[in-house]
């Protein structure tokens, strides 16, 4: 039986991943109401996603008083807590797209409802990064090093890459607008106090925006980063559409991580390798840009084998996206924990906010609101191998 879905926001990611496959995949989700703030994405979207006006609603509490839902996936701009909030106080399960919130304070109100909050980090669910999963689990040779790269172009490029048009979101009230902005301050202050009227942004869209998904990929096979050795924001002018930013980081055992984003408008597409090494052996994953579906994740692992060098070329065509959401279906279905849960999104938050207070030493801020409060020493989290299949 299809599970009656709700979305709410319709947005670029709504329309360039998640509207094709729902399209496709009608024998598991039925769409029986969105919610979106703007009335010509509502209609346009909605409308192609084969909901009637009468379930095409303005906001999360009218789609839900609209009822008959049985899951609700959230894919709205700026931090998802409220909306998660109001969904899963009526008991309603929720995917909700990364990152689950900006603050501890938003997660401690949905502390009580984790077994129904499912957090979309795709990438967990591809083959490719699975594959690498297995392999370091029964390499038995140390990790001494994990190297991440973002390069990441404007999201106008990204859209442009991909190709085809968006139906935009230009009619909204700009009281409501206002309003959103105001809400987003409010929370950035309340993760980082004063900082966060320079960093606000850097934590809000590049740590919990972007690179989340990285400490997100790399917990199963390294856990998550501990003393903070090094941060850097650079050029020297950078500003938000002309930024780097760079960690390194320890990490359990001997090794050491690397991680460094680069904002370039104009770069081609977006490009994002995880490269492990071992003492014997490399693995490097090419994920693709995410909005092209079934574009394949690449994965080279080079080994020395007697006498020889071994190097092994994979690909994984199986759209992560899709994987996930027939995952949450399953989990819903036949009510199971979450693949990925509560938990794993406040050791996220923990390790963005740390990052934003080492970022915020470098420039000599100083760091505020639940910032200030944590250690620069990760507490693990409970994160297993692999995830549910
Ligand atoms: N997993 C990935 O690789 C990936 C890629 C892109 C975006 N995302 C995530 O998806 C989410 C949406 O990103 P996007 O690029 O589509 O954003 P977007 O700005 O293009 O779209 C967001 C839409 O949500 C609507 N909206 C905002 N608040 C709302 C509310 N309270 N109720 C109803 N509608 C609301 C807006 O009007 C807009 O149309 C973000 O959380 C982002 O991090 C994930």
């Amino acid at each position: 039986m299809p599970l009656r879905l709700g979305i709410v926001g319709l947005g670029a990611v709504a329309q360039l991943v998640y509207e094709p496959i729902l399209a496709r995949r009608r024998d598991v989700f039925e769409i029986v109401g969105v919610a979106e703030l703007s009335r010509a994405v509502r209609d346009a979207v909605g409308g192609r996603l084969g909901v009637d006006r009468a379930g095409r609603h303005a906001s999360v509490e009218e789609l839900l008083a609209g009822g008959g839902l049985d899951a609700v996936l959230v894919l709205s701009s700026g931090s998802h807590g409220a909306v998660v909030d109001a969904v899963t106080a009526e008991g309603i399960p929720v995917l909700v797209e990364k990152p689950l919130a900006w603050t501890h304070a938003e997660l401690d109100r949905l502390a009580s409802r984790s077994g129904l909050i499912q957090v979309g980090y795709m990438k967990r669910f591809d083959p490719a990064y699975r594959r690498v999963a297995e392999l370091l689990d029964g390499g038995g040779s140390a990790i001494r090093a994990v190297e991440v790269t973002v390069l990441h172009p404007s999201d106008a490029r990204q859209i442009a890459f991909r190709g085809g048009t968006l139906a935009t979101a230009t009619d909204v009230a700009p009281e409501r607008t206002a309003a959103g902005h105001a809400h987003s301050e409010l929370l950035r202050a309340g993760a980082l106090g004063g900082a966060a009227a320079t960093l606000g942004w850097v934590y809000s869209d590049v740590l919990l925006g972007s690179l989340i998904h990285d400490l997100a990929v790399l917990r199963p096979l390294v856990g998550d980063p501990r003393d903070i050795g090094w941060a850097r924001l650079w050029p020297e002018d950078w500003h938000p559409e002309r930024l780097s930013v760079g960690f390194d980081a320890d990490l359990a055992g001997a090794a050491q991580l690397s991680l460094r984003w680069h904002y370039l408008p104009e770069y081609p597409s977006y490009t994002e390798t995880v490269r492990v090494h071992t003492e014997t052996a490399s693995y490097a994953l090419t994920f693709p840009a995410p909005y092209l579906l079934h574009a394949p994740t690449r994965l080279r692992v080079t080994s020395a084998r007697e006498g020889y060098t071994e190097v092994t070329e994979s690909t994984s065509h199986l759209e992560a996206f899709e994987a996930q959401l027939a995952d949450f279906h399953r989990g819903v279905a036949n009510g199971l924990a979450p693949a990925i849960g509560l938990d794993e999104a406040r050791a996220d938050l923990r390790t963005c906010q740390r990052l934003a207070a080492a970022l915020a030493a470098t420039l000599g801020l100083r760091i505020g609101g639940e910032a200030a409060g944590t250690s620069d020493v990760a507490e693990p989290v409970g994160a297993t191998g692999s995830p549910r299949q």
